[in-house]
């Protein structure tokens, strides 16, 4: 039986024999770039952990592994292009070392290419696995362009922010699992447990990832602090400080929250929020949420009916997770 280390470990070899360079070199030294910044690499761990799970054989995840981290290294370039961010993995945006258009491109071409690696996929049920690919990735677009129009808005609720949120980050963790899953004999009701489990990861997954954006440290996290109030995004935190607010903080915010300002005024705008965020305690209540949210995944991995050793890998990447500050 495997822990988190060895699953780690066999994800950096991967990743670490896969350069990634072609011609014309413009499209691909953004690609090798990205790639080769690493971050966390969580959703492929997440594959070949769910393999191990169900007694699969992990060395036969090597393409599913990177096509899942290809694809999600695309929508970060992405990304970062939509939210103007200037920051990840503590180096310049692929926007920003090169310009928009490279974004565009490269990122494209990540996307096809982790469409090739996905098609090299030669387990038994490939084309379940190809299936769950394609609706994993149509459900990322529509969380992100939810995410957009959500900027505009005024009258975001929550459970609006939920489904975003799902769409975004959680389905993408799941599909993870479950194309890990797939690759083995597990039965369908234990894939569905364990992809309820990737959803609520993701959920938490996404929670602090709002948090980290708001009380994180640049250096530790890599990105930009404060990009989702610099953005006019409704994430948790803005949301929960809306439900809890006063009229006057209310009417602060909404009026915060309706321009984008430049130099000095933005910095104020994002200290003025911070002040609000602070007096209605957000940072305890997002933790609530995170930690509900992890609990619930915890209770979904306790539902598979797998001898427990076989579970610690991604119960110690649970753990890791919980907490996180990058
Ligand atoms: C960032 O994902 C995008 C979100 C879904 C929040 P990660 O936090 O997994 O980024 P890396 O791959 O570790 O850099
Ligand atoms: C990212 O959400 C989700 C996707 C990239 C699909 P964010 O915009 O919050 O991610 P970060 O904070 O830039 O990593
Ligand atoms: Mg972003
Ligand atoms: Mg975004
Ligand atoms: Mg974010």
């Amino acid at each position: 039986m495997k822990d988190l280390k060895s699953i780690l470990t066999q994800v950096g070899d991967i990743f670490a024999t896969e350069p990634f360079l072609g011609q014309p070199e413009g499209l691909y030294q953004p690609i090798a770039y990205t790639m080769g910044l690493g971050g966390k690499r969580l959703r492929p761990t997440l594959l070949l952990a769910a393999s191990h799970l169900f007694g699969g054989d992990m060395s036969r995840l090597r393409n599913a592994a990177i096509a899942i981290e290809l694809f999600h290294n695309f929508t970060l370039l992405h990304d970062d292009l939509m939210d103007q961010s200037p920051l990840r993995r503590g180096q310049p945006t692929v926007y920003r070392k090169w310009n928009p258009n490279v974004a565009i491109l490269s990122g494209d071409a990540m996307c096809a290419l982790a469409w090739r690696y996905m098609l090299r996929y030669d387990q038994n049920r490939k084309d379940q696995a190809l299936e769950c690919f394609n609706e994993t990735t149509i459900g990322v677009y529509e969380g992100q362009q939810l995410d957009m129009e959500f900027e505009q808005r005024n009258d975001v609720i929550i459970a609006e922010y939920m489904t975003m949120i799902r769409q975004k980050t959680a389905v993408l963790l799941a599909g993870a699992l479950k194309i890990g899953a797939l690759s083995t004999t597990a039965a369908d009701e234990e894939i569905a447990r364990l992809y309820d489990f990737g959803i609520h990861l993701g959920l938490a997954f996404q929670l602090q990832d709002d948090l980290l954006d708001t009380y994180g440290d640049t250096a530790v996290l890599g990105k930009q602090t404060a990009q989702d109030i610099a953005d006019n995004k409704k994430n948790y935190l803005y949301l929960r400080a809306l439900s809890e607010a006063d009229a006057a903080q209310r009417d602060q915010l909404l009026a915060l929250f309706a321009t984008k300002p430049q130099g000095s005024e933005a910095a104020e705008k994002i200290e003025r929020v911070l002040a609000i965020y602070n007096t209605l305690g957000l940072s305890a209540k997002t933790n609530e949420a995170i930690a509900a949210e992890f609990d619930e995944a915890a209770r979904c991995l306790d539902a598979i009916g797998v001898p427990q050793p076989a579970k610690l890998p991604l119960m110690q990447l649970t753990e890791a997770l919980f907490g996180r500050k990058k």
